[in-house]
Formats: C-alpha cells, structure tokens, sequence
C-alpha cells in the first residue's frame, strides 16, 4: 500500500474510533441524565468495596449507589423505631440490608454521624451483624449491613411457633450472650446497646444469632415506640428502670433487656400478652411464681418444654430472673451471665425481681459486683455517672477511617 493509501485508512479508522467513542459517550450522558449511573461504575465500586471489606473500613456510598442496589427501595424488609430496612444486591452477588434513618442530614451532625459509624463498622465479632457501610447525603442517611436470610427472631418466637427446637434455641440465647459480652468487655471501643430484643437478634442461613443494630442509639432520635425522656433509648417492655428514670446508666441496663429477652425466648411468647388469663398476662412474673413455688412441672407444660430439656429451661429462667433484677447492681455483668449458661458456674438462688412491685416493700439489695467472677467488669460499676445517661455510651471516635465508594 502506497504512504497516500496508509493515510487515508488511517484517517477512516481514527474517524470510526471517534463516532465510537462520541455515542458512549451520548449513552453515558443520557444514563446519568435519566438517573441511572454506568454499571461500569457499580462493578468499580464493588471491586472498591469487597477490598474496603477486608480492610474493616466502612464505606460511605452514594444515594444513586444504594438505589440501584435496592432496586430503587422495592424490597422491604420490615421497619422500626430509626425507619425501614430494605433488601439490596450488589452486582457482585453480594446481599445486603439498607436501613433508612429518619431525620435531616444536617452538616453539624456529618462529623459525629461519621465518626459513629467508624466505631460501629469496626466492630466484629460472629455474633455481630456487619455494618459495610453508610449513605450521609441531604436526602437519604442510611446504614448498610450484611443480609441476615432468617430475618429476626421475633419471627421465630412469636409467628412461626416450634420451627426452632429449644436446644437451637439455647444456642441463640448463649450466641446473644456472646455478642453483647464482646460489645460490654472485649472490642476496643465499649458499647451499650441500650435496645436489646427480639426484633434486634438477627439469624444467619445456620441460624447463629446476631446482635443488631448496635451503637446506633446516638446516632438518631428514634420514633415514640421508644423510650425518648432519657434521650431516646430501649423499647418499653425491655427497657430498664433506670431508663425510665434519672438514675445512673450502665451496661446493666443492657442484663435486665437481655433478661426480657431470655423469658420470651423460653416462653416462646411476648412477656405481655393481655390476651392471656390475669395470672398468666406478663410472663416474668409467672415464671416467679411458679419457680417460687416450686411449681417447675407445670410451668415446663405451659411452655411446652419437653423433658429432655427441662434441666436447661430451668437454668434459664433462674438467669432470666438475675438479669431482670430491680437495682443494677443486683443484676450479674453479662460476662457471668454468659458462664451461667454455659454452665460454667454454679446459679444461687435468685431473689424476688417484683418485690418493688408490692407497695412498701424495698427493693432487695444484693450487689452482686462482690459476687461477680468476670475480672474486668467487676470495677465497671464505679463508672456510673448519676444524672448522665450519655456518660457511659458508645465513645466517639476522634480520627476515624471511611472510604467513599467511588473510584
Ligand atoms: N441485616 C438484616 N438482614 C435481614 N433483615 C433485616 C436486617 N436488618 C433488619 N432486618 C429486618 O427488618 C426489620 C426491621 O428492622 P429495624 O431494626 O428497623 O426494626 P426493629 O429491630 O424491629 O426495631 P428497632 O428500630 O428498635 O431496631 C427487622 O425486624 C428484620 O426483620
Ligand atoms: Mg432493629
């Protein structure tokens, strides 16, 4: 081919390379201006996002982002007291579960919101729910967490009656245990739940409990099926007393919901049930009667406990009974409480929870840090604050990590 001939395909062929490259180019305009980004994009940001992943960092994600990943929030999973929670798949497979925070996204508040969800996002443990990360936009804040396939357990307990056998549910009671022993005594930054119950404890394809939902009770103001006079905390029923009132806080509060927890979980009811005879109507109260008198064979019948069990429904409800003992102190640290179900130790006898219940009776007084066998908790006492119930909540995190999910 002659130098004149070598030109002209040249120029032909650098002419199609720029009509190529011009209508992608329309394409990818008329996307963006329709409100649909380049999933060229998406796929980038999840490569971004499984490496942000194992580098434990949360990820700050885009509105456009999460709606994609949620189909423009067509799946929802169900909703609570911060907003709804939907389902999400990112491209790469990966399921996921966006919760929708009500309230503004004010700029004052961008830097604690981030620095709490650094906190929360760091924050591993098996019987923890995975925050991958967060959306802080004008119009959508949200937190995304790994997809839990069994839901909560409020299904299981309240709905779908004996699908779970009791020593599965043993299982879940222990594996709770585990996950706010790690939030009370072991991770870096120690954590109060401050709303621990059913619809909190989610369950994963091999039903191992994970605790949810925690670190979030700073980081918005919740709806009024919560607590909100002591600064939006717990849900009634589960809340402690002390929140209820201007009392000191600590993580027992979290021992006296787990407590609560622990009675529906062995009477596979809601502790309230105005449904049920007067005598039966709130189950923890029952379970004291019966256990005060001895009456174990009707109590194991009523809640359909078979025998093979009965040896560990009754050392759940004696822990039950420790946890949602009146004063704090009287409760044990969660880390006792984990060994009590395991086995580990010895359970005395639990006094009367309710004796505050019968007018002019004092609460008892027992003070079970001089009983406590767990070494680091022991001193947590003297970290209550009278008047404060923020002291002893989740420390913001002065320097902390985030990734936007962008390339
Ligand atoms: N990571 C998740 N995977 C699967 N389902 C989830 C996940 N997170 C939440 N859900 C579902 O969404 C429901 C609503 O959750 P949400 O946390 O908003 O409400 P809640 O737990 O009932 O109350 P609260 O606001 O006090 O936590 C849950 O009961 C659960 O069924
Ligand atoms: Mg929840």
């Amino acid at each position: 081919m002659s130098g004149t001939g070598a030109a002209i395909v040249l120029v032909i062929v650098a002419i199609k390379i720029g009509i190529v490259v011009a209508v992608c180019y329309k394409r990818a305009q008329a996307r963006s201006e329709a409100g649909v980004p380049d999933s060229r994009f998406l796929t980038l940001t999840i490569d971004k996002f499984l490496f942000d992943m194992e580098r434990e960092k949360p990820i700050r994600f885009s509105s456009d982002q999460l709606k994609i990943a949620t189909d423009n929030f067509a799946h929802l999973l169900g909703s609570g007291g911060f907003g709804a929670v939907y389902k999400g798949l990112f491209s790469n497979g990966v399921q996921v579960a966006v919760k929708i925070l009500n309230g503004s996204s004010d700029k004052r508040i961008e830097e604690q919101f981030m620095a709490e969800v650094s906190t929360i996002g760091r924050t591993h443990h098996l019987n923890l729910v995975r925050l991958f990360g967060f959306c802080f936009e004008r119009n959508l804040r949200a937190l995304v967490y790994e997809y839990m396939v069994n839901g909560s357990l409020d299904r299981f307990l309240f709905q779908e009656r004996r699908t779970i056998e009791f020593e599965k549910l043993h299982e879940i009671a222990v594996g709770t245990a585990r996950g706010i022993v790690y939030l009370h005594e072991e991770c870096q930054q120690r954590i109060i739940h401050y709303d621990i119950k059913p619809g909190n404890i989610l369950l994963d394809a091999f039903f191992i409990p994970k605790v949810a939902d925690f670190g979030l009770a700073k980081l918005c103001n919740r709806d009024n099926t919560h607590v909100t006079m002591t600064g939006g905390r717990g849900t009634p029923g589960y809340a402690a007393p002390e929140l209820w009132m201007p009392f000191p806080i600590t993580r027992k509060c979290d021992v006296y919901s787990y407590g609560m927890l622990l009675f529906e979980i062995i009477g596979r009811r809601r502790n309230l049930d105005i449904n049920l005879k007067e005598s039966q109507e709130w189950f923890p109260k029952w379970a004291w009667n019966k256990f005060e008198k001895g009456e174990t064979v009707e109590f194991m019948v009523v809640c359909g406990i078979e025998e093979k069990d009965k040896a560990m429904a009754e050392k759940m409800v004696k822990v039950a009974l420790w946890c949602v003992q009146y004063r704090p102190e009287s409760r044990p640290w969660m880390g006792l409480v984990l060994k009590m179900l395991e086995g580990g130790v010895d359970i005395p006898t639990p006094p009367n929870p309710f004796q505050h219940l019968v007018i002019g009776t004092p609460p008892n007084m027992i003070d079970f840090t001089s009983w406590t066998e767990s070494g680091t908790t022991g001193s947590a006492s003297s970290q209550m604050v009278v008047g404060s119930p923020f002291v002893n909540s989740t420390p913001v995190m002065r320097k902390y990590q985030i990734e936007i999910a962008s390339a």
